[in-house]
């Protein structure tokens, strides 16, 4: 069989489009819109275009954007006064601090320091907390929601399927895993350590794949017939082409589903910090509906 894709790109912008109108609203009825401020430490290239793609999705949805580029030197104390201040500004409605941080600061400290009602991340401990105990707090994590969210746009049953996620990660594994399960789907996380790798993934109904370190190292061998297939990572191979972690050319000949890369993941990513960043400014605002 051939898979049907997952058009990540398409279904960012069908929830974008409803952000931006609902943002014009709210200028329009409270004179007011969200402000998010993004800190970046040093000049990681991968992390300069990650900051530039969500200033750029800023600017189309009319919410109000600051990029605070900080040395790569900067101390763990001036990275916390900064985001002390930016706690208290009522202007400022979500705070991002773009990761990986440099060696000299305590990137859980950093984070933990960031208001959870700013937090557009959905990092801190008391949003994840809250996600973990089945409380969802107002701000989850903008990978795994996008994945939620594309499995929703394509009317794809969760419950009772068996989910495997490769890769244990903060901000994709370990939420997504949360996500899924109190959506009733069985779960199963691979990592590093984990043996007969093959013989977990062909149980799989829906396949998370978010491991990153080598280029298309799922092929169809990995995969049962008519799974749904969902790539996370975004790797550079040697001609300097965006791939992920699955093979799609022999994947989407197996698989029922399957997301691409790029225009998978990724774009729905950035579509659910601005979703985040929206429902932030609406929490501190009390705003329920427009
Ligand atoms: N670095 C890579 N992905 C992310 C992300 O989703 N948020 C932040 N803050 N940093 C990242």
């Amino acid at each position: 069989m051939t898979a049907k894709l997952l058009d990540g790109k398409k279904t960012a912008l069908f929830y974008t489009s409803k952000i931006k109108e609902e943002i014009e609203q709210l200028k329009t009825k409270y004179k007011k819109t969200p402000k998010l401020s993004v800190i970046m430490v040093g000049d990681d290239p991968a992390s300069s275009i990650y900051v530039r793609n969500k200033e750029k999705k800023c600017k189309e949805l009319a919410i109000e954007s600051e990029i605070i580029k900080l040395n790569k030197d900067t101390k763990e104390d001036d990275l916390i006064n900064l985001i002390t201040k930016l706690n208290k500004d009522n202007k400022t409605t979500g705070i991002l601090v773009q990761l990986p941080l440099p060696k000299q600061i305590n990137e859980t400290k950093i984070i933990n320091t960031i208001s959870p009602q700013k937090d557009v991340d959905g990092f801190t401990i008391i949003n994840k907390g809250l996600l973990s105990t089945n409380n969802n707090p107002p701000l989850i994590s903008c990978t795994p929601l996008g994945i939620i969210k594309l499995l929703e746009k394509y009317k794809i049953k969760i419950e009772g399927k068996h989910c495997v996620i490769l890769g244990r990660s903060q901000i994709v594994g370990k939420p997504i895993a949360e996500l899924l399960l109190q959506r009733n789907a069985t779960i199963t996380i691979c990592h590093k350590k984990t043996k007969n790798l093959k013989s977990i993934t062909k149980t799989a109904d829906i396949l998370i794949s978010a491991m990153g370190t080598k280029a298309n190292q799922i092929n169809s061998s990995y995969i049962k017939d008519k799974a749904i297939v969902i790539d996370v990572a975004m790797i550079r191979n040697k001609e300097n082409k965006l791939t992920g972690d699955i093979d799609f050319k022999s994947v989407s000949k197996k698989a029922s589903y399957i997301t691409p890369v790029p225009g998978g993941i990724g774009p729905m990513t950035i579509a659910m910090l601005m979703y985040n960043t929206l429902e932030a400014f609406k929490n501190q605002n009390e705003i329920h509906k427009v």
